[in-house]
């Protein structure tokens, strides 16, 4: 089935294979071709140039685009997205004045999401998750991590990778599957820590990976949660058993999370609101990949990752929803991108570039997704007229989106 769209006012994202991750200043590029076309066949992007150059073409379907703007697909590389119920009461507990540590250490937060996931079927879950994961999709988003974490013990650890396997089989868009087994200390460690993170090697790593479940690796470093060794341990022998890591670090605070997670050949390092001369330094010197969360400062009120700072670093930089119950109950990444915009100062074209190519590469995903290049997948979004790409950014709160188009299909 060849599918050919005419008359783009703009096709966005238009690279060579391989796509290249995008570094400091090369982020403020965007290319795009105006006036263009674009050819998909069956499952896959097949050519595309400006409307002037548009060769005959033997096609089974035309689809005029004029007004309408295309872009790649979002891909998020960081997500909670399959939880159970929700935290609407720790809202206004912060509303109130507490903040989110503090709702932690009552034995909220993470280990109150943990609670509601273990008096909640496995079918009940996926359900609940699989609402979720069509309301993206929707929304633009064709690649998506999602991690564990809300179990903390073997039945529940699994319970939860085996719904985002579910979810793999049951959906077009392209899921990750990450282990955070480290999220929080369940209650009846809380004493021994130590013997929690034995009890994760021993016991729920090596099923995790038996049964294939995951391929990446997460642990929450931060003070209240793991230490720097506790992560060393988790990764030491997780990489060995063939995970790869990507880890929350520097949330709250600079305890030399980044530093390890580069030693350990981490994918990528995500948050990174608290972020000291020494972090910046390390993520020079090594191929990991700063991940930012707009949203998750929006909602708690906490600082904003210091993008300007990284990207005139020379680092790249990617943006992700960190959709989860506790920190960011949107994954929503038009959002995501609108917000990076008028919150961290990036640019709509570095927004952009962060939240698909670089974002692919944060997510394992770049050889099929992530910008508009022939033999990727033909994963992209119509947006509405639009007067321009930054538009889509400047008009915040709303989805400008006409279509979503995954593998080649049109959502409906
Ligand atoms: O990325 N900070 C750790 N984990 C999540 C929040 C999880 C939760 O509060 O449920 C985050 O913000
Ligand atoms: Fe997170």
């Amino acid at each position: 089935m060849k599918i050919l769209f005419t008359h783009i006012k703009e096709l966005l994202q238009t690279r060579d294979n391989p796509t290249p991750i995008l570094k400091g200043q090369a982020m403020k590029t965007l290319p795009s071709i105006k006036n263009a076309y674009l050819l998909i066949e069956d499952q896959k992007i097949s050519q595309f140039g400006s409307m002037d150059s548009l060769p005959e073409l033997e096609v089974d379907k035309k689809v005029e685009l004029s007004g309408k703007m295309v872009l790649p697909t979002w891909c998020d590389s960081h997500t909670h997205l399959v939880y159970a119920g929700n935290r609407e009461q720790e809202f206004i507990d912060r509303i109130n004045g507490l903040s989110y540590e503090e709702i932690a250490q009552k034995g909220g937060g993470i280990l109150n999401s943990a609670k509601t996931l273990e008096n909640t079927s496995e079918d009940a879950l996926f359900e609940q998750s699989l609402k979720r994961l069509e309301a993206v999709s929707h929304q633009g988003t064709a690649a998506i991590e999602i991690k564990s974490g809300y179990g903390l013990s073997l039945e529940g650890e699994l319970k939860m990778l085996r719904v985002i396997q579910r979810l793999k089989k049951h959906s077009n868009v392209t899921i990750k599957s990450t282990f955070l087994g480290a999220h929080a200390v369940p209650l009846q460690y809380k004493d021994n820590q130590t013997a929690y993170i034995d009890y994760i090697i021993q016991h729920i790593l090596p099923e995790v990976v038996s049964q294939q479940l995951a391929e990446y690796i997460d642990v929450f470093c931060e003070k209240g949660y793991f230490s720097v060794n506790d992560m060393e341990r988790i990764l030491e022998a997780a990489t060995a058993k063939g995970l790869t890591p990507k880890v929350h670090v520097n949330q709250f605070n600079a305890i030399g999370g980044i530093a390890s997670a580069v030693k350990y050949n981490a994918l990528t390092v995500d948050h990174l609101e608290v972020i000291e001369k020494e972090d910046i330094i390390a993520l020079q010197n090594s191929d990991t990949l700063a991940v930012a969360l707009p949203l998750c400062s929006f909602f708690l009120g906490i600082p904003y990752t210091p993008a300007r700072e990284l990207i005139n670093a020379g680092l790249p930089l990617v943006l992700a929803s960190d959709y989860n119950p506790g920190s960011s109950p949107s994954g929503n990444m038009n959002q995501v991108v609108s917000t990076a915009c008028i919150k961290m100062k990036l640019s709509p074209e570095e927004a952009i570039n962060a939240a698909t190519i670089n974002a692919a590469h944060a997510m394992g995903v770049s050889a099929t997704h992530g910008s508009i290049t022939p033999g990727k997948m033909a994963n992209f979004i119509v947006t509405k007229s639009v007067p321009s790409y930054g538009y889509l950014a400047y008009d915040f709160g709303n989805i400008n989106i006409d279509t979503v188009y995954i593998n080649g299909q049109a959502l409906s």
